[in-house]
């Protein structure tokens, strides 16, 4: 038998500590979470981007009346990144919540379908993907990269 433990890393910061390149990745997400398409959960999802080439790309949940047929902020910018520029890495991913039904205090991290597909891009471009998200009032965490969020992709 052999026991492993894994360790995770992040960092927690308030918005005041991110740099101009983060913060400005942060109010993206703000501006694409302001026109998410979510009038059955009322919760506005943004996500943001930065590749390589410095191109920034934003997204938003999507719903639908048949509620699996929508899609997560993140997924939605993923696919559409990996359909328009699959031959640029993705550096930075960032995603925020606009919703009244925001708790003040909560960690909002993405959920595990979305961790799956970042895991599978982070491992398409074979570079990490740094992932900031809400962490309560003016804060974010920040893992370097999503293996801390979803250690055991699947994966064949
Ligand atoms: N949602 C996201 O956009 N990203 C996540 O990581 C979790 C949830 C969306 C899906 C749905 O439109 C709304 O938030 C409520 O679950």
């Amino acid at each position: 038998m052999k026991k492993v433990e894994l360790k995770l890393a992040f960092t927690e910061l308030g918005l005041d500590e991110l740099d101009h390149e983060d913060k400005m990745l942060y109010d993206k997400a703000m501006e694409a979470a302001k026109i998410a398409y979510a009038p059955y959960s009322g919760f506005s999802v943004g996500a943001a981007c930065l590749l390589d080439n410095g191109e920034i790309f934003t997204a938003s949940n999507q719903e639908n009346a048949a509620y699996p047929s929508g899609l997560c902020a993140e997924r939605s910018l993923l696919f559409y990144v990996g359909a328009n520029r699959p031959d640029q890495t993705i550096l930075k991913l960032t995603v925020v919540i606009k919703s009244k039904l925001r708790d003040a205090k909560k960690i909002y991290s993405p959920c595990g379908a979305c961790r799956q597909v970042m895991a599978e891009y982070q491992n398409r471009q074979s570079s990490p993907i740094q992932i900031m998200f809400e962490a309560g009032e003016n804060k974010v965490l920040v893992c370097s990269r999503i293996d801390d969020l979803l250690p055991f992709i699947f994966n064949f």
